[in-house]
């Protein structure tokens, strides 16, 4: 199994790295291979909503408005057998760096089902577990939840866990993560 793990943190080696090598940890012992990928060392512009809106993404399936990192990553990524997503909390959300891949990807991959061709989601019934790492207050982790699974919804993704994790839960969730990575491997195997 060939899990991709994408972080969204500058920080080498703050929480979000934290839980990227427990995760990381978890695949390794149930024998999947992981593509961990840096969002924050690649170059993905935010969406600039081309067209009227709805962007020519929607019949095409691919991002022709912004020639960047993204156009690789989303080829890339359709050799997945598993995701994880793992983002700092930024104001109760998903750090930009996360947020601009992954609403880029949604908008190429949501509406496939929707139209004729009977295309799916590189992601359709692929499981997945996304992480939002608060390292302040805490405050937020949960409307962050709220958008990672929204996100992981429109992508047709199978949501196999949703983890907050915080300063003062590392200890014990960061395990959590690690066992929780092992049982959603050991399931794709
Ligand atoms: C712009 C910004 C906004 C933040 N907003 C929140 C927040 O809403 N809630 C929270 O608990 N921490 C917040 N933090 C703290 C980050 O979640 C914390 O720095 C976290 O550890 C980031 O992950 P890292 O250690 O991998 O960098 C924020 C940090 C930044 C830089």
């Amino acid at each position: 199994m060939k899990i991709y793990l994408f972080s969204g943190s500058p920080n080498a080696d703050g929480l979000t790295a934290a839980c990227c090598r427990a995760a990381e940890a978890g695949a390794k012992k149930a024998g999947a291979e992981t593509v961990w990928v840096n969002l924050n060392a690649r170059k993905v512009e935010r969406c600039r909503a081309c067209g009227n809106g709805w962007g020519t993404c929607r019949e095409e399936h691919v991002c022709t408005g912004i020639e960047d990192d993204f156009q690789q990553l989303h080829r890339q990524l359709a050799e997945a057998d598993g995701l994880i997503i793992v983002t700092p909390v930024y104001w109760g959300g998903l750090s930009e760096s996360t947020a601009s891949f992954f609403e880029r990807l949604r908008r190429c991959e949501a509406f496939k089902q929707h139209l004729p061709g009977n295309r799916q989601s590189i992601l359709r019934a692929k499981p997945a577990v996304a992480v939002a790492a608060a390292g302040g207050s805490g405050r937020g982790t949960v409307s962050c939840l709220v958008d990672l699974e929204r996100l992981l919804n429109h992508l047709g993704a199978e949501i196999f866990d949703l983890f907050a994790v915080t300063r003062r839960s590392g200890q014990y969730k960061l395990a959590a993560l690690e066992a929780c990575i092992a049982a959603m491997a050991a399931a794709g195997k």
